[in-house]
């Protein structure tokens, strides 16, 4: 499988069968790398609906060959837009699909659409490929004890977590959020996007030490591409 990081929470995993997906399509994000794949991709997942993870979609799915998966607020919401290929679901579900599957689990967030509509729940997902090999994509959450079962249920080999702050896990939290997930292998998200977002690798790091948890930290800079 190869994942490629586009900056934000923004990312590709090609499976080892061929499929492409792509989380939080923001590919014009201000740490976007100059060459982005723009597809047609398979599956475009989408934690929820603020505009730094609805992103680009709106013109990335306007194939049908792109399935987007998202929240039941988020699917009416493309639907609208014209976008051919929606499937909806909610917090709890698994959709078995072309040997994947996605399980749509709670981020403690807010989601609205970038006209304030409310956007249903904010959610995470847990995408187990073909290999039975699952990935955590957190979304934009805080901190919450239900990481541990999470972690229990679908042991994520390896998470993508918000590390930046304010409006997201920042460093001591991710870092326990680690603890909880029990991951192979973290990859930091939604930090450096904008100054605001003030959690760094280094900071994180540092708390995982502290709390002598024992995870691999991979940090992608945008456009860096790995195959595990
Ligand atoms: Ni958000
Ligand atoms: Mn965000």
């Amino acid at each position: 499988m190869k994942i490629t990081f586009y900056g934000h929470s923004c990312f590709k995993i090609v499976t080892e069968e061929g499929k492409k997906i792509l989380i939080d399509p923001w590919i014009s994000n201000p740490l976007a790398p100059k060459i982005v794949d723009l597809g047609p991709y398979d599956f475009i997942l989408i934690t929820h609906a603020h505009g730094d993870h609805l992103g680009d979609v709106l013109k990335l799915a306007r194939t049908a060959i792109t399935e987007v998966i998202a929240i039941h607020e988020i699917q009416q919401y493309l639907l609208k837009h014209g976008i051919p290929k929606v499937t909806g679901m909610n917090i709890g579900g698994t959709y078995k699909v072309n040997n994947l599957k996605f399980t749509m689990v709670p981020a403690l967030h807010s989601s609205s659409f970038p006209d304030g509509n409310y956007g249903g729940n904010a959610c995470g997902f847990i995408i187990t490929l073909e290999n039975d090999i699952s990935i955590y994509h957190a979304g934009d959450t805080g901190l919450f004890y239900d990481m541990k079962l999470i972690g229990e249920l679908y042991s994520p080999k390896i998470a993508f977590l918000p590390i930046g702050d304010h409006y997201v896990m920042g460093p001591k939290q991710a870092a326990k959020a680690c603890e909880l997930l029990k991951p192979e292998i973290v990859i930091p998200m939604h930090y450096a996007t904008f100054p605001i977002l003030t959690g760094d690798v280094e900071s994180f790091e540092k708390e995982l030490k502290n709390y002598g948890i024992s995870v691999t930290v991979i940090s992608l800079n945008p456009g860096e591409e790995i195959s595990l």
